[in-house]
């Protein structure tokens, strides 16, 4: 009898979904298909000449230290860097309040590690990021949708939602948002926004966590404080990383919370994996110290506006009427919708065939809706592939559409 190795499969793995992006990802490293489908900085950003400098520095000097095993809360040259780095944007946290994560992909395991059981309900945005519904999936729980708009999540259906679930006598464990360039959508959550989601968090007692990845890629104006900085109680979770300000390759990122929950969550890392890497660490705490972080963050934000506005005028030529997408105002993603009735999911393997790859707006929302739409990303491709691979999707598009009229 052929051996079924699902049975070994604990309830938690057998929920758990391959991310489409990861899959999507090794699909689209095939040659001549232009990728909007990854959320990957472009290389040429990368400080490569800065870090080889100082990886030679540190292991000519402090080799013993730098190979060696570290905290698991990370290093403390490291976190006081994080702590200045956080204060310009006014939060104000102590070394004790920062854990270094390996990715915020790591933050957000810890935060369902830490405050997740099955069953429990957790309240994210309409659409969120889809390897954060991919994490907490993993530990069975609801989640709930709350649609966005332009000006982030909704409010007054945040507010329904909460109040829905008091009358049942339930309350989320937490609010999962990305209040600044929201990945998908590109939205920002206006001011007073940030602060009825506290006053609702702190009316039904639940907390917030708050994924900031692109906070620094300003391209018009400065967002509104983060949600961490308006915070008084110490309900907000914050996370945030230097992945798309210094590079992904460094693994480095980073939670600010209270010592309580830092206590907490650095007991669920040491059994995950000790601690994050000496040297990466050390490498971004002297890029820190030098003053590097800050200097280069402006030529970042140049290059990613000219590939928006080049994506954007890009769709307004090849985009058929009916088809709408969003401006945003920083980040690495703009959010199209097709008609209604179109379906993005159907039309994907044509557009690889056709030579361009995208996400599927489904995989960003938890309750199954978003089919009609799809996440570009345009600080990866060229200005020139981008323009080509919009090219390409308006033909798929325009070649779709009467098809989609057809089977309605
Ligand atoms: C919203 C959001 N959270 C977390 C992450 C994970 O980032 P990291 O590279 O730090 O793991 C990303 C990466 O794209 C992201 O978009």
């Amino acid at each position: 009898m052929p051996l079924d190795w699902q049975e070994f499969y604990s309830a938690s793995a057998r929920v758990m979904t391959r991310s489409l992006i990861r899959e999507l990802l090794k699909l689209t490293r095939r040659g001549g298909i232009i990728s909007f489908a990854g959320g990957l900085p472009d290389p040429a950003t990368f400080p490569v000449e800065e870090i080889k400098a100082i990886a030679t520095r540190l292991l000519d000097r402090e080799a013993n230290l730098v190979l060696q095993y570290g905290p698991t809360e990370g290093d403390a040259r490291l976190r006081d860097e994080l702590v200045k780095w956080m204060a310009k944007d006014g939060i104000h946290a102590s070394r004790d309040q920062v854990l270094v994560t390996l990715g915020s992909q790591q933050g957000l395991d810890l935060v369902g590690r830490v405050f997740l059981d099955p069953g429990d309900h957790v309240i994210v945005e309409l659409p969120t990021y889809m390897a954060a519904l991919q994490v907490f999936r993993s530990y069975r729980v609801e989640m709930l949708g709350v649609p966005q708009d332009g000006s982030g999540m909704r409010m007054d259906l945040l507010e329904e939602t909460l109040a829905r679930l008091a009358r049942d006598g339930r309350r989320p464990k937490f609010i999962y948002v990305g209040p600044d360039f929201q990945n998908p959508s590109g939205a920002t959550m206006s001011d007073d926004r940030r602060t009825r989601l506290l006053d609702l968090a702190q009316q039904y007692g639940t907390l917030v966590v708050e994924d900031n990845p692109y906070r620094e890629l300003c391209f018009e104006g400065a967002p509104p404080p983060p949600l961490a900085a308006l915070d008084r109680e110490g309900r907000v979770i914050y996370l945030s990383t230097f992945s798309k300000t210094l590079c992904p390759g460094l693994r480095i990122a980073w939670m600010a919370a209270s010592e309580e929950f830092i206590r907490q969550f650095v007991t669920a890392k040491q059994g995950m994996d000790l601690c994050c890497p000496a040297l990466t660490q050390a490498i971004a705490a002297e890029f820190c110290a030098a003053g590097h972080i800050y200097h280069r963050v402006g030529a970042i934000v140049e290059r990613y506006r000219r590939k928006r506005d080049t994506m954007l005028a890009a769709l307004s030529r090849e985009m058929p009427p009916g088809v709408t997408w969003t401006h945003p105002h920083g980040g690495l993603f703009l959010w199209v919708r097709l008609p209604e009735g179109m379906d993005t999911e159907r039309m994907l393997p044509l557009a690889v065939e056709e030579g361009v790859a995208y996400v599927v707006g489904s995989g960003f929302h938890a309750d199954g809706g978003g089919r009609n739409a799809m996440r570009l990303n345009f600080s990866f491709p060229s200005e020139a592939e981008i323009e080509e691979g919009v090219r390409r999707l308006g033909r798929i598009v325009k070649k779709h559409l009467p098809a989609t009229a057809r089977t309605k």
